[in-house]
């Protein structure tokens, strides 16, 4: 089905999936927000500018699609007030966009005879414009009903995305692990800047010099896979190393110690599944750690 769609929440991903599905040539009638005015600022980075409402239920009506868009803890709500006011009717298709809830929370959207589904692209949309410009080629995870899973493959190809099908009960496993490669990622980096900023290297030269680090680590799990890309003190079995800097932080930024030690004992395992941390080194270093 390509008709009719409708956005419910014009935030990051409301706002970029509606410009990117107009750009696939799919027809965004309108765009709805709890404010008008968000709900108008969406529209009018359209052409043409579709219409802009505070309420929903005054554009569902004439959607074939409905995309809820709104922060995860108001979609069922939302979702509801859309069905006690008439806004579905039968055969209309109902998506959120959310990674860790199940499509179950439609649940109204259905009474109502739509068929309704998730799906979550797995992308940072930090910002509206470099959402813009790098959700291609991003995943997107589907699940829900039959009809409204093949609704929301064919938005995520008209995306030039890739599709990947979950079980529903798996939703929050699946967030976990998406939420660890991107948002815990975010807090380590943030986590070294610091430790530069405790030795006098200000954040901006600090993320400069972290960056071809960063990229080239990277480029290594792409081209290995994380076990074979695993480098540092740790995959060597480098105790001593470990100390230093157990003493380094206990002193500097003694609030890092336990996240220090946790990653510090994942590390562990992965050196020891790469083969080059042997076991006496890693009990050395575990010892280190206190676990
Ligand atoms: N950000 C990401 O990286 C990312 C990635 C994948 C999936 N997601 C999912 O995308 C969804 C939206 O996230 P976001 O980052 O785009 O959030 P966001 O930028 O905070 O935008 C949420 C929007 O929801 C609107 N809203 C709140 N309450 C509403 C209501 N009662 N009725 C209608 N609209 C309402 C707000 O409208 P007003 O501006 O009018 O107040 C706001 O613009 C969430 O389900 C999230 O899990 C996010």
């Amino acid at each position: 089905m390509s008709g009719k769609i409708v956005i419910v929440g014009a935030g990051k991903v409301g706002t970029a999936l509606a410009v990117l599905l107009q750009k696939a040539g799919h027809s965004v009638t309108g765009i709805a927000s709890r404010t008008l005015e968000s709900a108008q600022k969406a529209a009018d980075r359209l052409s043409p500018i579709p219409r802009a409402a505070d309420s929903a239920v005054e554009l569902t009506p004439g959607a074939d699609i409905i995309l809820i868009t709104t922060r995860d803890d108001v979609i069922r709500e939302v979702c509801e007030a859309i069905a006690r006011s008439g806004g579905f009717r039968a055969g209309q298709v109902a998506l959120h966009v959310s990674g860790s809830l199940p499509s179950s929370i439609l649940s109204a959207a259905r009474d109502e005879g739509c068929f309704i589904g998730s799906m979550h692209p797995l992308q940072s949309f930090a910002d509206v414009d470099v959402a813009i410009k790098t959700l291609a080629g991003s995943y997107f995870c589907l699940e829900g009903d039959g009809e409204a899973v093949d609704v929301a493959r064919g938005l995520a190809m008209a995306l030039d995305g890739q599709v990947m099908t979950i079980r529903t009960e798996d939703k929050p496993v699946y967030h976990a692990a998406a939420v660890i490669a991107s948002n815990f990622f975010v807090s380590i980096i943030d986590m070294s800047l610091r430790f530069y900023e405790a030795i006098g290297i200000d954040r901006e030269k600090g993320l400069a010099a972290l960056m071809p680090l960063i990229e080239g680590s990277l480029n290594n799990i792409r081209e290995l896979g994380p076990v074979k890309a695993l480098t540092g003190p740790i995959a060597r079995g480098d105790a001593g190393v470990v100390a230093s800097h157990l003493k380094a932080i206990s002193s500097l930024t003694p609030e890092d110690a336990p996240a220090y030690k946790a990653l510090a004992r994942l590390n562990v395992g992965v050196g020891l599944a790469k083969g080059t941390l042997k076991e006496d080194a890693a009990r050395e270093i575990l010892d280190l750690l206190g676990e």
